[in-house]
């Protein structure tokens, strides 16, 4: 078996920067057209099942989210066979449905993210990704099925609100992404996961939410919401739930079946021609 018989990835969001205890198969340094991944990509065993692990932010998170080489890191998972990616995400709650503590199986995203390569279609062939439902829906369904059996505190929909970040948002970009519709918000959904559906493959998120973001009190005084968003928040509220998030990938693992089949949005000699260019060096 070689590295490139790896079929599931999972994607770890910011607290998540390695997934395997012991028993790492290989670590893959892919050459990719669009330069380099975040980080090496590890395969090994997890819940059973053959993964690679790719931590968006690099091992030591020195990829700020707006610097992320969303295209290289997707398309290396891509070239190694991967068809199914769970990516884990810290989010903001926008809403007050959706407080920190609650993990979502997001479906839908709202992007406000500026300037960031977002498609393999910009030469050469021309592909229109339809993006109605970008996460898939199979392994939306698998998730819940997952966090249900595991009696999770969970929301099985949200709408994730992509900003460019690093900042976080202001009150008024707060209260307008909640105006908007949006639960959730994040730096990191954008593009990663329409990039996976140019290639085919099948991508559920699971977010955490760990604050409040600019605070759902409707007060000028950030101290009285405890909730309000900082990075040290963020980190020290991850870093607590790290045991609930990796249970839950688990038991996503557990309930992929060995053969997953993506949906295909993208003429397969289209995504062929995208894996066939040329590595940079
Ligand atoms: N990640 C975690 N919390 C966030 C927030 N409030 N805004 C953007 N990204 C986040």
């Amino acid at each position: 078996m070689t590295s490139a018989d790896v079929r599931i990835a999972v994607i770890g969001g910011s607290g998540l920067y390695r997934l395997f205890d012991a028993g790492i198969e290989a670590s893959v340094d892919v050459d990719t057209p669009y330069g380099p991944t975040s980080a090496p990509i590890t395969i090994g065993l997890r819940a059973g099942r053959r993964v690679a692990f790719l931590p968006r932010h690099g091992g030591d998170h020195s990829v700020a989210p707006h610097l992320i080489n969303y295209r290289a890191n997707i398309w290396a998972l891509a070239s190694l066979g991967v068809t199914a990616v769970i990516s884990s995400s810290a989010v903001g709650g926008v809403s007050p449905d959706y407080p920190p503590g609650r993990l979502v199986v997001t479906d839908q995203f709202i992007d406000r993210t500026s300037a960031r390569a977002d498609t393999f279609f910009d030469r050469g062939t021309v592909a229109h990704l339809a993006a109605a439902d970008p996460f898939d829906p199979a392994l939306r369904r698998l998730a819940i099925g997952a966090l249900e059996a595991l009696d999770e505190n969970f929301a099985p929909t949200g709408t994730c609100v992509v900003i460019q970040g690093p900042r976080f948002s202001t009150r008024a970009e707060s209260l307008w992404y909640r105006a908007a519709g949006a639960h959730t918000v994040n730096m990191t959904q954008y593009p990663e996961v329409v990039l996976a559906a140019e290639l085919n493959m099948g991508t559920v998120n699971l977010s955490f939410v760990t604050d409040s973001d600019a605070g759902l009190a409707p007060v000028l005084d950030d101290a009285a919401d405890p909730d309000a968003v900082s990075a040290d928040l963020v980190f020290e509220r991850l870093r607590a739930a790290q045991p609930r998030i990796l249970a839950a990938i688990d038991g996503i693992l557990h309930a992929l079946p060995a053969e997953f089949a993506p949906r295909v949005l993208i003429a397969p000699e289209h995504v062929r021609a995208v894996l066939g260019r040329p590595p940079l060096s």
